[in-house]
């Protein structure tokens, strides 16, 4: 059996951030934890378990895509190419890219540093062929390549919609800051959750199953875990929906009465009904997206959507031209 092909790099992501980060979340008003804090090892798990409910229907409709398009999408890309995903710690939906694809190596990058690993072991195993480096790395922070890995046209591939907890203008700076990593003639392939019905996006993002609120939850038991902190998890509830002019679904953490709580030393009072804002998840037309991703310096080379119109997958290439 050939031995799987593959170097873990730490990139050093900026450590002591989830305690820095959220204190000053709590001080702030009104109060706020970036959502990259939900990826712990269980936040990770409890993510997985919200892909696989009926109302969360963004995964599902994304792999139709990329399954019924791989073929065209690698025909627009070529073979040969350096494959980077940020945050790309599950190394899930790159399986249905990499026989058309043929990249020179798979460079996932995640914070999440055990998931990554086991993740990226478990590909490497299943594709014998495959040079993968994977790099522990906060990529909000930095966007770089481990540098023994190979050369190749690059491209980024960066799934699920991920791109929605941007705002729209850290949006255009994130695309900029991907376009920089691929250089010109560069590809990103990107998935974008689309804009639609009120009630189907409030339904996936507050699901049935309850796999929702355990993973909003999950952040203060982290906090509890991790910080020392005494959040008493039955005095605090989900609470998700769209905000159809924001274009936006927001989630939130409900203090469900006034209450005192320590986190790292720290002491904050909530009133009944207050709120910690934990995740913005911004929602585009097709041509809303390609605007704004003109205003990053790419340009279009494709967008599908899948049978219903749910979800929509886009092509773009960094049309600059190389510095002689
Ligand atoms: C991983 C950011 C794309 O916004 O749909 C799912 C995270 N939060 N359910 C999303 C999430 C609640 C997800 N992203």
């Amino acid at each position: 059996m050939p031995r799987p092909n593959i170097q873990f790099h730490d990139l050093h992501p900026t450590q002591a951030d989830f305690r820095h980060e959220v204190l000053s979340g709590l001080r702030h008003r009104p109060r706020r934890i970036p959502p990259k804090f939900f990826y712990d090892e269980r936040g990770s798990r409890l993510f997985d378990a919200i892909t696989e409910t009926a109302d969360y229907y963004p995964t599902r409709a994304e792999k139709e895509i990329l399954e019924t398009r791989a073929a065209e999408i690698a025909q627009r890309i070529g073979t040969g190419s350096l494959l980077v995903e940020p945050g790309g710690g599950s190394c899930a939906k790159v399986r249905i890219l990499l026989g058309g694809l043929q990249p020179v190596a798979y460079v996932p990058m995640d914070i999440s540093r055990d998931h990554l690993h086991a993740a990226a072991q478990e590909l490497a195993a299943e594709f014998p062929w495959l040079e993968v480096h994977a790099a522990h790395a906060d990529f909000t922070q930095q966007m770089a390549v481990p540098p023994s890995a190979p050369e190749g046209p690059r491209v980024a591939f960066f799934p699920g919609s991920s791109i929605g907890n941007f705002d729209p203008e850290a949006a255009v700076g994130f695309i900029a800051a991907v376009a920089e990593l691929v250089g010109p003639g560069g590809f990103l392939l990107i998935g974008v959750d689309l804009r639609k019905d009120k009630a189907v996006l409030d339904a996936a993002y507050d699901d049935a199953a309850g796999a929702t609120a355990a993973f909003n939850l999950n952040l203060l038991a982290r906090m509890n875990r991790e910080l020392d902190a005494d959040f008493d998890l039955e005095a605090w509830a989900h609470r998700a929906g769209y905000n159809e002019q924001a274009g936006r679904v927001e989630m939130h953490l409900v203090s469900l009465r006034d209450q005192m709580v320590n986190v790292a030393g720290e002491a904050f009072g909530f009133t009944a009904g207050e709120t910690i804002h934990t995740e913005n998840s911004y929602k585009y037309h097709v041509d809303e997206f390609q605007e704004l991703a003109r205003r990053a310096g790419m340009d279009s080379a494709g967008a599908w959507t899948d049978r219903r119109g749910l979800f929509s997958v886009h092509l773009l290439r960094n049309m600059a031209t190389a510095n002689p």
